[in-house]
């Protein structure tokens, strides 16, 4: 029986043990809060801070895994490296998770290997910043090097926007690296994210098309197929082979690219199942979640089959006065009474706005919208 030491314990992460679990897994979950969605799942958890090397090396001398799977990108990633010159497999790679958690380490990485990308500038105070974005011009975007799900980023449309734009940077940017990227807007008329799987024996496959939209910077609304352009959609797999390839390993990798009228940009990719692609447990024959843990494994995967057409859109904790609170979901019943719905509840013990709290899958986007309208959170008033 393999032994998993995931590290991270999401929506992303409950899913995966699911799937890991399936393959006769042994699954460790941890994260810094108690019960989180993988937790409950998993056969054990830890709670601890994953940014704190020592205690990251402790848990793994303990726990001695087969593998180490992170889930998020908040892990003292110099520490995975000591880890897998022990001999401990890091998925996919200590190389890939610590390129990946830094936006100008996998950006310049991009530059090296040729790939295109949206044009862009560094900035570490403000004066750079003005000076960057004399260079790149109007529209464009500033994020902080580390941060995701849009955390901190400001779209940018004059020069007197700096001053905002820095201080919403800096002060939403995980880590303590102060480090801006200016990028130029780019006027896409789609973004997909192309799921990507290397394998030990065989050789690198691809899943359809995922398309989404992201709102300020978060995932909303994700489909598949996403039907682009072929010669566009094999340059796009091309640009994640050689990528994917550079960071090394085995497992799924979720690739982002903007499309624009003639060509495919890369944006940039997480070494593991990505959020836009939960879609894949509606429309695929192995979810994203499968297909990451039979890499690992180092099983064949003989095809990836869609399905059928699916799409799916978040459920987000929106409205609340209280910073931190326990909830009930209302009117599942109702959505579940729809054609073809299915929903994942990720169990978080608390909600706060603007987090994630379930994935609505359906068939269609029309569907897929009634049953969000039906769904809300209602803050559970609890007597002492
Ligand atoms: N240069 C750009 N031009 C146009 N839109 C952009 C650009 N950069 C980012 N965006 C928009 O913002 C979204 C989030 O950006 P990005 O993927 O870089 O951030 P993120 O915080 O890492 O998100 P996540 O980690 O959740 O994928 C993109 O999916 C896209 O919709
Ligand atoms: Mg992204």
């Amino acid at each position: 029986m393999k032994k998993i030491l995931l590290l991270g314990s999401g929506e992303l992460g409950k899913e995966f043990v699911i799937s890991a679990k399936r393959l006769g897994c042994y699954v460790i979950a941890c994260d810094k809060y108690p019960n989180a969605p993988a937790m409950q799942v998993a056969d054990k958890a830890l709670v601890f801070d994953m940014l704190d090397g020592k205690k990251l090396s402790k848990t793994v001398d303990e726990t001695k895994p087969d593998f180490i799977v992170p889930e998020i990108e908040a892990i003292r990633t110099e520490e995975l490296f000591n880890i897998e010159n022990n001999g401990i497999t890091v998925v996919p790679s200590a190389r890939a998770v610590n390129l990946t958690m830094n936006r100008d380490a996998i950006r310049d990485r991009a530059d090296e290997l040729g790939i295109k990308t949206a044009n862009y500038k560094y900035a570490h105070n403000k004066d750079e910043l003005i000076k960057a974005l004399e260079v790149i011009g109007f529209p464009c975007i500033v994020k902080p090097v580390m941060s995701s799900s849009g955390k901190g980023q400001t779209l940018l449309n004059k020069i007197e926007d700096a001053n905002l734009a820095w201080e919403n940077a800096t002060r939403n940017m995980r880590g303590d690296r102060i480090k801006v990227i200016v990028e130029e807007y780019i006027d896409f008329q789609s973004e997909i994210t192309l799921l990507t799987i290397r394998q030990k024996d065989s050789k690198t496959i691809f899943c359809p098309p995922i398309g989404h939209k992201q709102k300020d910077g978060d995932y909303i609304e994700s489909w598949q197929p996403e039907n682009i352009n072929k010669e566009i959609l094999k340059k796009g797999k091309y640009i994640a082979e050689i990528i994917t390839k550079d960071l090394g390993g085995y497992g799924l990798f979720g690739v982002e690219f903007f499309i624009t009228k003639n060509d495919i940009i890369f944006s940039e990719l997480s070494p593991r199942p990505h959020d836009t692609g939960m879609v894949t447990m509606y429309t695929q024959n192995l979810s994203e979640f499968d297909l990451h843990i039979r890499a690992i494994l180092g099983y064949p995967i003989a095809n990836i089959l869609l399905l059928r057409e699916g799409y799916s859109t978040v459920i987000k904790a929106d409205g609340f006065e209280k910073t931190r609170f326990k909830y009930n979901f209302i009117g599942i019943d109702k959505a579940l009474a729809l054609d073809d719905v299915d929903i994942r509840l990720f169990g978080k013990p608390e909600a706060w706005n603007g987090r994630r709290m379930g994935v609505i899958l359906s068939k269609n986007r029309k569907i897929g919208h009634q049953a969000r309208e039906l769904i809300s959170i209602k803050q559970k008033i609890i007597s002492n």
